[in-house]
């Protein structure tokens, strides 16, 4: 007969890989949440765990760049806020995904922090920083845009791309939304949705 830690055992070797989306955007239910729930759907749907993490709603204070941090590879971020189930989840997790809506031809302020946050992830040794976060890991982005035309949405990407990469993130595939302005817009672009999906099936595969 199989006890409770068995069954654990058994989840936890069929999840093999777990998708972590951070939600940029500080709307309920907006047009990067729709689409991020279409990744984390079509990476359930291919076996993955899934985590979805909005920092809109969290306590998540500015880096305050006091460089403790840097200390080590065990060397923590000082900051007593919610960032720390974020990077418990990042380390754990096989794929990392960005999502964002365009501010002002940019990403928002609240993807902005998180992102800085994870200078923790860094360490410093002999005047040199290297990353302190082991493993390779595979990566998306997700950006959504009001106006028409995706050189934002793209260039937004590019840069999320090269965050994700600066934490030995791969990048795999990306979503871009333009014409989205109301919540509920992107409901209305199934395409974007089984892009997403594609995306998130591709993030969960080995
Ligand atoms: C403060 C603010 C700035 C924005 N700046 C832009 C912009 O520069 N270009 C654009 O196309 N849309 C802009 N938008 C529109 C959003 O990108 C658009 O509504 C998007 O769908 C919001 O995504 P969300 O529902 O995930 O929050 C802006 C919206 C807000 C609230």
């Amino acid at each position: 007969m199989k006890g409770e830690a068995d069954d654990n055992a058994d989840r936890a070797q069929e999840a093999e890989v777990e998708v972590v989306a951070i939600c940029g955007s500080p709307r309920e239910a907006g047009n990067t949440a729709t689409l991020i729930e279409a990744l984390l759907e079509g990476a359930r749907e291919s076996g993955a765990e899934t985590t979805r993490f909005d920092p809109a709603k969290m306590q998540i204070l500015d880096c305050i760049a006091d460089d403790e941090c840097l200390k080590g590879p065990d060397a923590k971020c000082i900051l007593d806020d919610d960032m720390g189930h974020i990077y418990d989840a990042l380390r754990r997790a096989e794929a990392w995904v960005l999502g964002t809506p365009v501010y002002h031809g940019h990403l928002t302020g609240t993807l902005k922090r998180v992102i800085d946050r994870l200078y923790a992830f860094y360490m410093s040794e002999g005047g040199q920083w290297r990353l302190a976060l082991e493993g390779e890991r595979k990566g998306g982005v997700i950006v959504v845009q009001a106006d028409r035309g995706l050189a934002t949405p793209e260039r937004v990407a590019e840069y999320l791309e090269e965050v994700l990469r600066a934490y030995n993130v791969e990048p795999i595939g990306r979503v871009l939304g333009c014409e989205l302005l109301k919540r509920g817009d992107a409901a209305a672009h199934p395409d974007m949705a089984a892009q997403a999906r594609d995306l998130g099936r591709e993030l969960a595969s080995e």
